[in-house]
């Protein structure tokens, strides 16, 4: 069993929550990039989420969760103190940062939570950071004074301009390379995105004729989470990945964006009716 030892929302809407869980093995090894995969209780589904964040000595690791389904919305009624039954990992490929000065973090929506432990990890090993952080509105923004600390420059955007600059993640994206070029400086030897499936195609078109090497994280389905049921294949280079342990980063000029969308259409319609489910059953409360 893992004690949750912090909890605390994010945001003013409380869409999305911080949990620090006291899991001893899984912070000794945790890197930026990779995740866990928890369950609630025994008949629990599993939910991968990404290491947002660790602390070695206390032996806990931070996750930050958006109340998306049945299982999210569960874990958003569990208080500090209480346990749940399984936290896994850490799983999946830590992202590189080797040989990086100068990148562009963007995330949108809850890619922000994931985002940055990869902002700070490489801000701390002295790689210029610009972020860029989307969001739709003022009420679900996340992680203002954490994002502020870790970047080099932050632009924080609002599809409906209620908090920073107006507009998406991708005119930022390209203003910033425009101005790396039109003012002379460096360009970004790195773009990594992490968003909705649909934010990050859009930004492999942002990069791709500027030729800059971009790499998105990637959250498919997953069961098991160790490559052994194919819930998570994506098509990249032309060649079936499984994002548990091939990723979940990938190059994002090589993914097949279509076949990414399609499937995570897939089992839309029975979400729904979980989520429904559990709200009128429960209220949102576990064992309700
Ligand atoms: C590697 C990885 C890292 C992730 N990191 C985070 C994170 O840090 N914070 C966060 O809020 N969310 C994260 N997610 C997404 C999170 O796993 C889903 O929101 C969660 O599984 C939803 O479960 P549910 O029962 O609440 O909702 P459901 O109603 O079951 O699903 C809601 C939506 O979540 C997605 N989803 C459902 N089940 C799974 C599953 N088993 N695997 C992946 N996606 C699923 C689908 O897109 C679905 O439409 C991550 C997913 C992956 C694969
Ligand atoms: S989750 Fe089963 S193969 Fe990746």
């Amino acid at each position: 069993m893992y004690k949750v030892v912090t909890k605390r929302f994010l945001n003013e809407a409380k869409t999305i929550c911080l949990f620090e869980i006291e899991a001893p093995l899984v912070a000794k090894h945790a890197q930026a990039g990779q995740f866990v995969i928890f369950r609630l209780d025994e008949q629990g589904e599993r939910v991968p989420v990404s290491v947002a964040g660790w602390d070695r000595e206390k032996g806990t690791v931070t996750v930050m969760v958006q109340a998306a389904g049945r299982t999210t919305r569960m874990l958003h009624t569990v208080e500090q103190g209480d346990y749940i039954t399984d936290f896994v990992g850490p799983l999946g490929k830590a992202t590189e940062i080797e040989g990086l000065k100068k990148v562009c973090v963007v995330g949108g929506g809850v890619g922000c939570a994931i985002a940055y432990p990869i902002a700070k990890v490489m801000h701390e090993a002295g790689v210029e950071v610009t972020f860029i952080g989307g969001f739709r509105s003022a009420d679900i923004v996340i992680l203002k004074e954490e994002l502020a600390a870790v970047s080099d420059k932050l632009i924080m955007c609002t599809d409906d301009g209620t908090y920073g600059e107006k507009g998406f993640t991708t005119q930022y994206l390209k203003q910033e390379i425009d101005a790396n070029i039109a003012e002379g400086k460096p360009q970004f030897d790195r773009v990594i995105a992490i968003g909705p499936d649909i934010m990050m195609k859009f930004l492999a078109d942002v990069t791709r004729p500027y030729g800059i090497k971009t790499i998105i994280s990637l959250d498919p389905i997953m069961v098991d989470g160790t490559g052994m049921c194919g819930g998570c294949r994506v098509i990249v280079g032309g060649e079936t990945k499984f994002a548990c342990v091939d990723g979940p980063d990938f190059d994002a000029h090589e993914v097949d964006f279509d076949s990414l969308l399609k499937r995570a259409a897939f089992y839309k319609d029975e979400q729904d009716e979980a989520a429904k489910h559990i709200c009128n059953m429960t209220g949102g409360k576990r064992n309700g």
